[in-house]
């Protein structure tokens, strides 16, 4: 009897002491900075930006919109450029105009509409987008990607590039939705694609409205290619994402404390069908390039219009449209080419969306959101602002 203690206890201890040596062990390797991801990333803890996302003191939120940056390996050559500019141009310009247009506008929140890496020039995705969201993790301003046609020919596949992305410093993208139910704060998994979430804006510090969703952005991820009957065509938004994207807002509309419905936007990267067939009521910007979309219309026009809370959709794809064109009532409108890898045209400077929201101010406190603006700038020597226009005001 004694003698199975004895051994169990000799048994126990020793376990206990392999335990505690593996524990040092790692501990040891993370102070020293031994584990290694890639050979030159160390395993960091992920920099989280300072949340919930909120308006500022000022009832002003920006966001930058970044479309088609198309990173190559970060030396990959620009095309679309004159010949005379060939030789002394590659994604570096890309990175460089992102950093501009960062430092020029201190936006809130930048939001990356797919086509982020371009990847058939690049052999190493995790480097190439740590690369090119570089500069805005650099800033550390809250950011998130959806994905495009183009992300995942390289290394990752889509759901292992979202996985990553939301991984990185100071980014809110998500691979997978959460449920409704915030006290668990589980992901939906029966939903098509990588990179559909919800991401809300509170009030003010210290406002009336500092804890509450006064604005709320809807990422949905439009897919890669697809061959239907025969025939190769984009991707689409399918019909479990926009279930998704009902439930997610009629859910936060009825949240209490809540006199009329948040106003939202979406982005996602592949254009609807309407905006190639029409008609628009009305269009501000360049069409200069055929719209390529999916030969599949899912009701995606629909679906927005019925939830009647979104107020503009931002999208990528064509790199030579940057108009917004309203479409029963909803304005969708291109970033415009951003990057320098990605197909353009010389003479015709890459560009940038800025959206900025403004919220009413009451006689002593904010009121709800009251004007959605939004603008470009070029990649000028003075980052020229071209296109001011009022996307919505509540009035209306
Ligand atoms: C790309 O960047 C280089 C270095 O800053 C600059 O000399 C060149 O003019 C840029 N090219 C274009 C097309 O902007
Ligand atoms: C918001 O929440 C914080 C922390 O719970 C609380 O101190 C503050 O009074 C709340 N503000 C409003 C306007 O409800
Ligand atoms: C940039 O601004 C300067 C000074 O206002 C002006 O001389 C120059 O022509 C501008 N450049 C472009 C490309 O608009």
């Amino acid at each position: 009897m004694m003698q199975t203690h004895y051994r169990k206890w000799i048994q126990s201890s020793l376990y206990l002491a392999l335990i505690t040596c593996s524990l040092y062990f790692i501990q040891f390797l993370i102070l020293s900075d031994r584990l290694i991801v890639s050979h030159h990333k160390q395993i960091t803890l992920k920099k989280h930006p300072h949340l919930p996302l909120r308006f500022n003191s000022d009832g002003t939120f920006k966001i930058l919109q970044v479309a088609d940056m198309h990173f190559g390996s970060g030396s990959s050559r620009c095309r679309d450029v004159f010949s005379s500019q060939f030789e002394s141009c590659s994604d570096l310009n890309t990175t460089l105009f992102l950093k501009r247009m960062i430092d020029a506008e201190r936006p809130d929140f930048i939001a990356f509409t797919g086509d982020n890496i371009f990847g058939s020039s690049t052999n190493d995705a995790a480097e190439s987008l740590f690369k090119a969201f570089g500069p805005a993790m650099d800033s550390r301003l809250p950011w998130a990607a959806v994905l495009g046609n183009h992300d995942q020919e390289s290394t990752m596949t889509r759901q292992e590039l979202m996985s990553f992305i939301s991984l990185m410093d100071y980014s809110l993208s998500q691979p997978n939705p959460l449920t409704q139910d915030l006290t668990k704060q589980e992901a939906i998994t029966d939903i098509d694609g990588f990179g559909n979430y919800d991401l809300r804006v509170w009030g003010p510090p210290g406002s009336r409205l500092a804890n509450q969703t006064v604005f709320d952005l809807f990422f949905l991820d439009s897919g890669d290619r697809a061959v239907v009957n025969g025939f190769k065509t984009y991707g689409w938004i399918k019909e479990s994402q926009l279930s998704w994207l009902r439930r997610a807002s009629k859910g936060h509309n009825q949240e209490i404390c809540r006199s009329q419905d948040t106003p939202s936007l979406a982005f996602f990267h592949i254009p609807i069908p309407e905006i190639r067939s029409g008609p628009f009521r009305e269009i501000f910007g360049e069409y200069r390039e055929h719209v390529a979309c999916s030969i599949v219309n899912s009701g995606v026009l629909q679906t927005l219009v019925s939830m009647g809370n979104v107020k503009a959709v931002f999208m990528g794809h064509d790199h030579l449209n940057d108009f917004c064109g309203n479409l029963d009532g909803i304005w969708f409108c291109y970033g415009g080419g951003f990057g320098y890898h990605g197909y353009g045209r010389a003479g015709w400077s890459r560009r940038g969306r800025l959206i900025l929201a403004q919220l009413k101010k009451g006689k002593n406190e904010w009121m709800g959101v009251e004007t959605i603006k939004s603008w470009k700038r070029l990649d000028d020597e003075n980052l020229t602002k071209i296109d001011h226009q009022i996307l919505w005001t509540s009035s209306n």
